[in-house]
């Protein structure tokens, strides 16, 4: 991982907020180095690492705490990744086809990170807290792969720990994905949204940023993942950055990057590039600029213009956290829309999907259509707060709505299915693609 892993000093103890979505961010900021060493086969017992006030880490085998998630997989290769706390927890996944097939076999390599603070969930005694400590995140990279497959995975360390994920598919192929935003599954409105979209069987996910909410009292890391277990277990997942991975100083290095960093390809630390079936995705982090002039903006510009000229090139699809264009209760970014709009129009960017504003909004722009899709489970927002917007007549619909959006691409259609908590679909709506 090319993110840099933090070694904190200082105790922190800061007040939580049952916020929406704050826009207060803390910026991170540099220091420390991990290491990486290949994974271990078995082991003792460890201790796990010393925690604030002396509680420490219960860590027994097979030492398996978070995990395991898959990102950055293409046409041959995928990565999947999961932490432990100890460095003798067995490594390696044992994956084969979906269909059937023969088992194989990809070792893990191992980067180690010690923390030094303590955070919890002040409002609820029942979400595990991230404890101070070593940990040790492992990361199998098989290799060889079939383009258009899907493989099954468990983990030699824990065979009930396992997953699956689907390969970069040739250029026309049909496939579906799923889009969620803003997840704070401490509040519980979270594992309805899944339970009623991972039946779709989408190949991967797109998460719009706000991952996961200590500012909410009511959630950890710890606590977060065991809940969206079940979504990073039925295909990869490529987030987006949002305000939120950066609520405790030092979070955004030590928790968010080091989990779900380096999840594309190209781009830089928090941005970056994917592509299926002749789709290509484009995350941003709208932490940083993405106007005109901004390492991100730049880049996005060359790269739609080189991947727009590829021979199986269909559209792309772009995601970001802060929307450009919402009539909800958060702000919008008009100069930045002023530079991008003609930048998709040009590339047949036909999807912008945005997060941050608790709920739901639609707008059909003709070529594009943008959608808030950030219903996830943080406290929902008032959709309407801002309708004297001037675009705001081009929101063809909206819902202040706990959902997941659930895409189908065919040849020809781009389909778009917002699911709510309950399995109701709150809109639909289908666009013409090349
Ligand atoms: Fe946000």
């Amino acid at each position: 991982m090319k993110h840099k892993m933090l070694l904190v000093l200082s105790v922190l103890s800061s007040a939580p907020v049952l916020s929406a979505c704050s826009d207060e961010t803390r910026a991170p900021t540099g220091g420390g180095a991990g290491t990486t060493q290949t994974g271990g086969s078995g082991g003792t017992a460890g201790t796990g690492g010393v925690g604030e006030g002396g509680e420490a880490l219960v860590c027994n085998a097979p030492y398996i705490t978070k995990g395991p998630w898959v990102l950055g997989v293409d046409e041959a290769n995928a990565k999947v990744r999961w932490e432990a706390c100890d460095m003798t927890a067995t490594g390696g996944i044992t994956f084969s086809e979906e269909v059937g097939g023969g088992d194989q076999t990809a070792n893990s390599t191992v980067t180690t990170i010690t923390l030094a603070e303590t955070h919890k969930a002040v409002l609820n005694g029942n979400a595990a807290p991230d404890y101070a400590g070593t940990y040790y995140i492992h990361e199998a990279a098989p290799t060889g792969l079939k383009p258009g497959t899907c493989y099954v995975y468990s983990l030699n360390a824990d065979s009930s720990k396992k997953g699956r994920f689907c390969t970069q598919r040739p250029a026309g192929e049909s496939f579906s994905f799923m889009a969620i935003g803003d997840t704070n599954p401490g509040l519980g409105h979270t594992t309805g949204v899944l339970e009623n979209a991972l039946p779709k069987a989408p190949e991967f996910t797109l998460h719009g940023g706000d991952i996961q909410y200590y500012d909410s009292g009511l959630e950890t890391w710890a606590s977060w993942f065991p809940i969206m277990q079940p979504m990073l277990s039925a295909g990869a997942f490529f987030p987006a950055i949002g305000n939120h991975e950066s609520e405790k100083e030092e979070e955004l290095a030590e928790y968010a990057l080091r989990f779900f960093g380096d999840a594309g390809f190209d781009g830089g630390e928090t941005y970056y590039r994917f592509q299926t079936g002749g789709v290509h995705f484009f995350s941003l982090n709208t932490e940083d600029s993405i106007g005109q002039g901004s390492p991100q903006g730049t880049w996005l510009e060359s790269r739609l213009a080189q991947v727009s000229a590829l021979p199986d090139y269909r559209f792309s699809i772009v995601f970001f956290h802060k929307p450009i264009l919402t009539c909800g209760d958060t702000g919008d970014n008009p100069a930045a829309r002023a530079y991008l709009e003609p930048i998709f129009l040009a590339n047949k960017v036909v999807l912008v999907l945005q997060a941050h504003m608790h709920g739901y909004e639609r707008f059909d722009l003709g070529d594009i259509t943008y959608l808030t899709t950030a219903g996830g489970g943080g406290l929902m927002g008032n959709v309407d707060e801002n309708t004297e917007r001037d675009y705001c007549n081009m929101r063809v619909a909206s819902a202040p709505a706990y959902h997941s959006m659930i895409f189908n691409i065919d040849a020809g259609n781009l389909t778009g299915t917002a699911i709510d908590e309950d399995g109701a679909v709150i809109d639909t709506f289908t666009t013409p693609v090349p």
